[in-house]
């Protein structure tokens, strides 16, 4: 074997390298057992004496650069284990978890209130919170003299005529009625907004739900055992309830609903002023001058709405005092729910 011969095909092997394989097959072909180098060693006994020393230094020197080669090349192919972690962190360590947010707890109340009507049948609908003063008060029968119509109780739109905030979510009976005939079972989610004074129990702003049902033969009956089982639902199968003749120009009879103190069971305590009830909704048989308003032809249909404050709801359910907490976005306050 001519060192010569070998030494001139170490670089272009070299170059032909494209895999580990590549590398692998000519380590054997070199380096192996019967590799060139170990042939090119064997040949040094036959050799004239006064060669050995000087061609046994050029193998060597053959070997170590092949050695440093391959071995560079060998780098070239293996992981590049600084750039996938060059020091700066231990990929052992815990991560850095992104919190996860929820639903705001007036949302989660809506939402349960809403699915405990769905499952009796009504649809969930929304209805604009600009309105106009014929959908928040005339189509509702409340007359042009009634206080609620007062620029004190309602918020107008100075630049717009007859156009106001929603002072409560009844006026979506009125634009569901206009456009659907009965029967019909309809629950309506949304905010509403009056000029009142904020202190621990009223806001500018808050929620309501309405509800309503329209078809032939529908009674008194029929309301109360539907807001029974809501009741039940969302305070539990012992809350009891009392139905308070009241008035409302769009409901006739009308009534408010009390159920009894969640926090006394009904004997009597702070919360419920000592009464041990708890008032939670208005509601009634929708007037018929509200039926004639949208075409309804009230000797054939009856129905009834109710309307309740989810912010009420909440506060009860949760025994939260002040209703500014809902609003304030403290996150220590909101994290509860
Ligand atoms: N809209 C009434 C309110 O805001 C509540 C209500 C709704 C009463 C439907 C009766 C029927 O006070």
């Amino acid at each position: 074997m001519d060192l010569k011969t070998v030494q001139a095909q170490v670089d272009s092997d070299l170059a032909r390298i494209v895999s580990q394989q590549d590398l692998e097959d000519l380590r054997v072909k070199y380096l192996g057992r019967k590799g060139l180098i170990a042939q090119l060693t064997g040949s040094i006994p036959g050799l004239p004496v006064e060669q050995r020393g000087s061609f046994g230094k050029e193998v060597n020197a053959l070997k170590n650069k092949l050695l440093g080669l391959l071995a560079e090349k060998e780098k070239s192919f293996s992981l590049p284990q600084e750039d996938l972690n060059p020091g700066r962190f231990d990929m052992g360590m815990p991560g850095i978890a992104q919190e996860l947010g929820h639903r705001h707890p007036i949302t989660q109340i809506i939402d349960e209130i809403c699915r405990i009507f769905t499952r009796m049948g009504f649809a969930v609908v929304s209805g604009p919170e600009v309105e106009t003063e014929h959908n928040n008060f005339t189509g509702l029968n409340i007359p042009l003299e009634h206080p609620s119509r007062d620029a004190f109780d309602t918020f107008y739109l100075k630049d717009y005529n007859k156009l106001l905030l929603r002072s409560h979510t009844s006026p979506a009976q009125v634009r569901v009625m206009q456009t659907q005939k009965p029967p019909l079972a309809v629950v309506v989610p949304g905010r509403v907004y009056r000029p009142d004074a904020v202190d621990a129990s009223h806001l500018f702003m808050f929620h309501q739900i309405e509800g309503f049902l329209v078809d032939e033969h529908i009674r008194f009956c029929d309301l109360k055992g539907v807001l029974e089982l809501f009741a039940r639902s969302i305070f539990g199968p012992e809350i009891k309830m009392r139905f308070r003749p009241h008035f409302f120009p769009f409901t006739e009879p009308s009534v408010e609903v009390d159920i009894s103190c969640i926090m006394c069971r009904g004997k009597g305590c702070s919360v419920c002023g000592r009464k041990g009830w708890l008032e939670i909704l208005g509601a009634g048989m929708i007037h018929p001058n509200v039926f004639i308003q949208v075409g309804y032809d009230p000797k054939i249909y009856t129905g009834f709405a109710f309307g309740m404050g989810v912010e009420r709801i909440a506060m009860l359910k949760y025994g939260i005092n002040d209703i500014r907490l809902f609003f304030e976005n403290d996150l220590r306050f909101l994290k509860q729910f």
